[in-house]
Formats: structure tokens, C-alpha cells, sequence
């Protein structure tokens, strides 16, 4: 498996990609209330990348039709943005965008907690973000794919909580999706080796109980079999000499 190293002009573009994309789900957040359908956030955060000159990733991708996913409670990830999807206290929202700047993307995902917040929920959450850290502390030049892996997967049971097996973060560069696939569990010390450049969307899926998910009719939204609830968060990070530079943080790299 060959995975691309992006030169120094194409990291930058990344990286433009990654801070608007931070600064567009940041400046969304107060928007995500009980009333709202998933279609109107959709729009609204559509019409943001549009302003910065963001393209979105998904749309007409495999025939998909929107800018963003928007995932409710037991969804998992790929959640269609539907008008009579209207966002209801103490739902667990999940966005997940994915942008190019001048070619070159960045991917990011959130979960946001609709008030009244369940401190469990609120634990859950605040899991999946730290699995999320654990695995991007991993990506450090000479490490191996797996290292994030194994960090993910560790941080998640750990806590008691599931890892979906049936998708994966990626490398993103001049596509959304490029090699290496990220998987979200296993035993750490296989795969390629990490390299300066390599651009990777990491993104662990996680599950209150059981992980085994499956796929609405709708063919794209994922949720969970057994109906508990699913958190996603999503960074793209490039690998720099001085560690793991994440790019869909404000204040960061
Ligand atoms: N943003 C998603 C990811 O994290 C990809 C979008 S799926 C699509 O990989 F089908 F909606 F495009
Ligand atoms: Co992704």
C-alpha cells in the first residue's frame, strides 16, 4: 500500500480547508436546538462553506445529496439531513462535514448534546473525544497504522463502551478518502509506517452498548442494532516533524 505524501503548497491548502471547516461547525453550535430539522442546519451550514469557498466532500458523492451527514441518538454516522428530522431536547446530534480548499480536504465530525444533557450521555461523549485524542496522540512519525488503533479501541472499553467494527477513519489528502483505512480497534504494531505528510481523518464511532450496527433503507444511514446511542467525532490530522498537527481545531497547527 502506498500512502500519499502531500508536499508543503498541498498541506496548506489542508490545512485552510481544516481551520474554516472548525470555524463553520463552531459558529453552528448555538443553531442546534430543540425545533431545528436536520435539513435546516444542512442548508445553513451549506451556505457557510459556500462563503468560504469550501466545496463539500459528500455531495455527489455515490449519489449522495447534501453538504453534511446528520446523525440522530441511535444513528451512527451517514444520517441524511431531512426536513421532517427536527431536533428534539436531549438528542444526541452528530455532523460530520467534509470540505475541499482549492482540491485538497479536510473531514470533521462532532457530537452535540441537545439540553436537558444525560451526565451519562454526557460521559459517553466526552469518551468518544478522548478515544479521539488517544488515537491522534499516536500519530507520530515511525509508528504504525495500527498504534491509533489500538489507542482508540483501548480508550473506548475501557469505559465500558462499544467500537464499531464496520467503518473506519482514512487518509484524505487530494481526495476524501484515500488510503490507509483507520480502523478503530485492534492490536497495536501492523500496518504501514508513519510518515511525514500523510494526511489521516481520524474518526472513532462508539456505542452506549452493543456495536453491531446496520443500514436504514434508506441505504445510507447507519445505526445501531440493538437502538443504543452512538457518539462520532472526526479530526484530520497531518503528520509534522514535531508530532501530530490536527488541522480541524481552532487554535491549532
Ligand atoms: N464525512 C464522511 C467521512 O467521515 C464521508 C461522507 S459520507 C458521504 O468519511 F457519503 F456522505 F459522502
Ligand atoms: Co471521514
Amino acid at each position: 500500500m502506498i500512502v500519499p505524501i502531500l508536499d508543503d503548497v498541498s498541506l496548506t491548502k489542508m490545512k485552510t480547508a481544516g481551520h474554516l471547516l472548525a470555524e463553520i461547525l463552531a459558529s453552528i453550535e448555538a443553531k442546534i436546538s430543540a425545533g431545528i430539522s436536520t435539513l435546516e442546519l444542512d442548508s445553513l451550514i451549506e451556505k457557510k462553506l459556500d462563503a468560504a469557498k469550501l466545496i463539500p466532500g459528500s455531495k455527489g458523492y455515490m449519489g449522495y445529496r447534501h453538504a453534511t451527514c446528520i446523525s440522530l441518538n441511535d444513528e451512527v454516522v451517514h444520517g441524511i439531513p431531512a426536513a421532517n428530522k427536527v431536533i428534539q431536547a436531549g438528542d444526541v446530534v452528530k455532523i460530520d462535514v467534509c470540505a475541499s480548499y482549492q482540491g485538497y480536504f479536510a473531514d470533521m465530525a462532532r457530537t452535540f448534546l441537545v439540553p436537558p444533557v444525560n451526565p451519562n450521555v454526557q460521559r459517553f461523549v466526552n469518551v468518544a473525544q478522548m478515544a479521539l485524542d488517544k488515537g491522534i496522540d499516536e500519530v507520530v512519525i515511525g509508528n504504525k497504522l495500527s498504534d491509533i488503533s489500538a489507542a482508540i479501541q483501548q480508550e473506548v472499553e475501557r469505559h465500558g463502551f462499544g467500537v464499531v467494527r464496520d467503518f473506519a477513519g482514512h487518509g484524505i489528502g487530494k481526495s476524501m478518502h484515500e488510503v490507509p483505512e483507520i480502523l478503530n480497534y485492534g492490536s497495536p504494531g501492523k500496518g504501514p509506517v508513519l510518515r511525514r505528510g500523510m494526511g489521516l481523518a481520524l474518526e472513532p464511532m462508539i456505542t452506549m452498548k452493543g456495536y453491531r450496527v446496520y443500514i436504514a433503507p434508506d441505504g445510507w444511514t447507519v445505526k445501531t442494532v440493538d437502538g443504543s446511542l452512538a457518539a462520532h467525532v472526526e479530526d484530520t490530522v497531518i503528520i509534522a516533524d514535531n508530532g501530530p498537527m490536527i488541522i480541524t481545531r481552532l487554535g491549532r497547527g
